[in-house]
């Protein structure tokens, strides 16, 4: 969607995967994440919205029709949390369902044929991102439904990016009417904390890329890093997948709890560059042998960002070349590993022994060759 948001993929933190429906979703929970946001030094790697999901309001309108947050939950209501947020330099998001209830089935009420006064309310809250989700729907065409939506929110004249829950369940698929209505939509069912179900979304979602770029992004689910059902190993391959391609990067456990293995994979910054490259391109899978998978994502600067995901159980050699990533004519190559931090160079073999379950990523450049327009602007840069 042009809308002039979320260039690159959105970053920030939705409460959904650490605690659905729980109490423990609450006012403390929210303003606790943004405090952590500031003082762990999420913001300062990028990460900036802080997004609510599904069970923040009561299960009826008020007499004016309007949405009210749970009492208990949120006791001076939303725009009071939103101002909390904004005064940490940080942005807010919201839920709601494009059906008569959302997903949940305590009956929240939903959007539909209530798009521009639920709009309205959220901008006059001071909120920055919605999340509408695709249950209840009546069965009425979901573009119909999503466009209405997309359009209430322009009205409200507040810039706020719009993100698509529905995930292929409608015919046509969503990704290949996404691009001129949402920021991004899923293209995927809800992710859990465990290896199949991430390795699950993470394919699913590696073939769509030609759907995705700046304003538009597929959303294989929030992220789980933190959350306890998987390895840190496992965890850093989910965290690799993600930025490779070019996925949101929410994160989905409660910071407040988690422990210090995940900090150090949510803020590796050469992981996060990558997902955040300015040209905004997908990788895609340039081989797949067994569990051996390799993708390679397009950088802005000419470099490729590469992963070797291996997907079985045992140790495994998972190898590519310069040329197969689209990068042959170089003399030699800097391999830089985005996790240990080594850099060495090479002649066009990329090649690691990949731990079970495991992903070694790489940033490539090329060296040694200097293009004739490269030489070019050298000369006219120089003035000879
Ligand atoms: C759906 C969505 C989830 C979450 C729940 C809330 O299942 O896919 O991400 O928002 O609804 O009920």
């Amino acid at each position: 969607l042009e809308n002039g948001l979320a260039r690159t993929p959105p970053m920030g933190f939705n409460n959904w995967n650490a605690t659905h429906c729980r109490a423990d979703f609450n006012e403390a929970m929210v303003k606790g994440i943004a405090d952590i946001f500031v003082s762990r030094g999420l913001k300062d790697v990028g990460y900036q919205y802080v997004n609510l999901d599904d069970c923040w309001a009561k299960t009826s309108r008020d007499s004016s029709g309007n949405l009210v947050p749970d009492p208990v939950r949120f006791p001076n209501g939303i725009k009071a949390v939103a101002d909390y947020v904004h005064s940490k330099g940080l942005k807010i998001g919201i839920y709601t369902s494009a059906g008569t209830k959302t997903c949940n089935t305590a009956g929240f009420p939903g959007g539909l044929g209530k798009e521009q006064q639920d709009a309205n309310l959220f901008a006059s809250w001071g909120i920055d991102y919605l999340k509408y989700d695709n249950c209840n729907n009546q069965g009425v065409d979901a573009q119909q439904r999503y466009k209405a939506m997309r359009d209430a929110l322009a009205r409200t004249g507040r810039p706020i990016v719009y993100s698509i829950c529905e995930w292929g369940r409608t015919n046509p698929k969503v990704w290949t009417w996404g691009e001129p209505v949402g920021n991004l939509w899923r293209t995927t069912g809800d992710i859990s904390d465990n290896w199949s179900s991430m390795i699950g979304k993470a394919q699913a979602n590696r073939g769509l890329a030609q759907y995705a770029g700046p304003g538009h992004w597929n959303d294989p689910d929030m992220l789980e890093v933190g959350n306890g059902g998987m390895t840190a190993t496992e965890y850093r391959t989910h965290f690799s997948l993600w930025a490779i391609m070019a996925a949101p990067l929410l994160i989905g456990s409660d910071l407040r709890k988690v422990n210090e293995d995940t900090f150090t994979i949510l803020k590796n910054t050469d992981v996060i560059a990558v997902d955040q490259d300015p040209l905004g391109r997908q990788g895609t899978v340039v081989s797949s042998s067994s569990g051996r998978v390799v993708y390679s994502k397009v950088l802005a600067n000419g470099d490729r960002a590469v992963a070797l995901s291996n997907e079985t159980t045992s140790t495994q050699t998972i190898s590519t070349t310069a040329s197969a990533i689209g990068l042959g004519g170089g003399s030699f190559y800097t391999l830089k590993d985005l996790w240990s931090k080594q850099v060495r160079t090479t002649s066009g073999t990329i090649s690691a022994s990949v731990p079970a379950h495991g992903t070694v990523m790489y940033r490539v450049t090329r060296n040694g060759s200097v293009s004739r327009y490269e030489a070019e602007s050298a000369v006219i840069s120089q003035g000879v």
